[in-house]
């Protein structure tokens, strides 16, 4: 399975690779964001691609909109409409579970809370739709458990981080301890973020907690699951290698 993530900040080389050989991700089974990217931006991709769509909200939602003029021109259809569901098809997935094929996919939009605004949670919030998911997917595995189905992989994209991985130390861009609990019970197989920028020389920050390989998408990733085995490229040059 091949994956397109993205989130935070639009990615110009992204761009221009998908303007000139979009058929190269003919493959691809569906994009991912993970919050905080401009709209058009976000049309332009499911525009380009015409591939599945998942998103959450980051703490920035409907955040400016991108002006490049490399994909201005491309947007034939409006991507955002209320909070769930994009006109295209696009799937909101907070608070859900979604089922793609071997793959149970859910999402937490928003940051910890730092001021009044929308899409923040404290720890006590995030947690209360952290146990709700928690239920859903017992639920799901009991269901193929007793119908002898092969147990279904999980998949999570949330915005913040998760405590102690990618996360730093300000409220705003601290991790959620609940979902470190979700790890530990639940080991996700990968689990996109957004919120944390890199500093410094850092190109790429993607880390293996117990069974869980945590991605820190800020830009781009694209990934390709084979079984368990996972192939992650954050650099558009080394794309060929997929
Ligand atoms: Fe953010």
């Amino acid at each position: 399975m091949k994956i397109l993530a993205v989130s935070d900040k639009e990615d110009i080389q992204l761009q221009d690779f998908i303007l000139k050989k979009s058929s190269t991700f003919k493959d691809l089974d569906f994009i991912i964001s993970c919050g905080d990217l401009a709209k058009n931006y976000l049309e332009f991709l499911v525009d380009s691609l015409k591939k599945e769509f998942f998103f959450v909200e980051g703490n920035h939602p409907l955040l400016h909109k991108c002006e490049s003029k490399h994909y201005l021109d491309k947007i034939v259809t409006k991507v955002y409409e209320k909070d769930d569901h994009f006109i295209i098809g696009g799937v909101n997935l907070h608070a859900r579970l979604e089922i793609y094929g071997d793959y149970i996919i859910v999402g937490f939009e928003g940051s910890m809370r730092y001021n009044p605004g929308k899409f923040q949670f404290s720890e006590k919030e995030m947690s209360a739709i952290v146990n709700k998911i928690e239920d859903k997917i017992r639920i799901k595995n009991f269901i193929d458990f007793i119908l002898r189905r092969k147990k279904k992989k999980i998949i999570v994209v949330s915005h913040a981080p998760i405590a102690g991985v990618h996360d730093k130390e300000d409220l705003c861009h601290r991790g959620f301890k609940c979902f470190e609990k979700f790890l530990k019970k639940f080991k996700p197989l990968i689990w996109f973020h957004g919120h944390v920028h890199y500093e410094g020389q850092m190109n790429e920050q993607i880390s293996k907690v117990d069974k869980t390989l945590v991605v820190n998408v800020y830009g781009f990733h694209i990934v390709n699951i084979v079984d368990d085995k996972i192939e992650i490229i954050s650099n558009i040059k080394n794309f060929s290698n997929l």
